[in-house]
């Protein structure tokens, strides 16, 4: 139980966790300058869990927001989402990720420092290990991210690791996200993505509903078993309650640990259609287009560590993942309100 300021909470991942965290007791201020995202998702969180929970709009790249947030509570932890996400966008505007992600990271650590809050947990990403040489991908595989979006994540942890290396007072816990989807099991709060989706389940979701003719496989000659790109789907409930088996962890001693969040399962492009077709009764059109340049062949988690460490482990399997996913959508197919 504590007090918490969540960066990033109004988005995706952030609102889901922060249900968690306040069905947990926790109670949390969230700072978000809802560039991707919007205060719909927070009345959701409210509404969910019937609990309260301070909203302030501000920036990571403007130390005096942060300034203003940590003026105003004593906060024991920060569960740090807040950054740009998308891949591709990160290729062509690379300034405004390092931007966004690096130096508003820092200047997130510098305001810890300086309030001499010194818990983190922080949203990595499994972007960090690029092309893995095998899988099961573990927490000791070589890193080397090929896209910027990677490299700020990457340099994010390689900060953290020194800032501990410099004052081993602090509680830092890295957690590497596989793919996160699904939503809340009420229907109530989902992912909302802006303009197309970028990402497969997403995209099939607005696929069902009729949204979009049909989804554009991106590739199906991967040496894999059906030829399409195999991946490991994780439930966001299931890597909210991750983000309170790390604090917990923290809580022990101080630490920086190194956590893979996924079910170590993976799945193809063509097992998540017919688990979407399934849960949601209709048939979903699909074209198999050129591989999309970037992505890998497979990347799935080997997730004892967390597993063990963390005594965390994921509840929900595909179907139920795509059966949130497509609740969400019929009742929200334009997304948040
Ligand atoms: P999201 O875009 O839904 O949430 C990120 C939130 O951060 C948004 O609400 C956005 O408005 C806010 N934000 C962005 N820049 C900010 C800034 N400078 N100051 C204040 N707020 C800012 O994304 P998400 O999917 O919820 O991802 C959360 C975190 O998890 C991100 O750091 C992301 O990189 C990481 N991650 C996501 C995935 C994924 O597939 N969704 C996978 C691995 C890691
Ligand atoms: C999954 C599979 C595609 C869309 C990305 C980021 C990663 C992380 C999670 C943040 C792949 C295929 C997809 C489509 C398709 N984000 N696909 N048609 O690429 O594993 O990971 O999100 O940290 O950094 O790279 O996820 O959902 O985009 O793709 O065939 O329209 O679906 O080729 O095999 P990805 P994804």
């Amino acid at each position: 139980m504590g007090r918490l300021l969540i960066t990033g909470g109004a988005g995706y991942i952030g609102s889901h966790t922060c249900v968690e965290l306040l069905n947990a007791g926790n109670e949390l201020t969230v700072l978000d300058n809802l560039s991707n995202s919007s205060r719909a998702s927070l009345d959701a969180v409210r509404r969910i869990t019937n609990r309260p929970l301070t909203f302030i709009e501000g920036d990571l790249r403007r130390p005096s927001d942060l300034d203003a947030a940590f003026n105003t509570e004593t906060f024991d932890s920060v569960v740090h989402f807040a950054g740009l996400k998308a891949v591709g966008e990160s290729v062509e505007r690379p300034l405004e990720y390092f931007d966004n992600n690096v130096t508003g990271s820092l200047n997130l650590l510098e305001a810890m420092a300086a309030h001499d809050v010194k818990t983190i947990v922080f949203s990595s990403s499994a972007t960090v290990y690029g092309d893995p040489a095998s899988v099961p991908i573990d927490e000791s595989f070589p890193t080397g991210p090929t896209n910027p979006y990677g490299r700020t994540k990457l340099m994010i942890e390689e900060i953290l690791k020194d800032v501990y290396a410099a004052d081993p007072s602090w509680r830092i816990s890295i957690l590497r996200y596989f793919n996160p989807v699904g939503a809340h099991a009420s229907g109530e709060l989902g992912e909302d993505p802006a303009g197309i989706p970028n990402n497969l389940m997403p995209y099939i979701a607005q696929v069902a509903i009729g949204q979009r003719p049909h989804l554009n496989v991106f590739g199906n000659d991967y040496p894999t078993r059906d030829g399409t790109g195999v991946r490991d789907y994780i439930h966001v409930a299931d890597l909210a309650t991750g983000h309170l088996a790390a604090l917990e962890f923290l809580n022990d001693q101080p630490r920086l640990s190194v956590h893979n969040l996924g079910t170590g399962k993976g799945y193809s492009v063509l097992d998540t259609l017919a688990a979407f077709e399934k849960a949601s009764g209709k048939d979903i059109p699909f074209k198999v287009v050129e591989r999309r340049p970037g992505d890998v062949a497979e990347c799935y988690a080997d997730s004892n560590r967390a597993q063990k460490e963390l005594k965390w482990k994921p509840q929900y399997c595909l179907d139920e993942m795509c059966a949130d996913a497509w609740r969400w959508q019929q009742r929200y197919p334009e997304g948040f309100p």
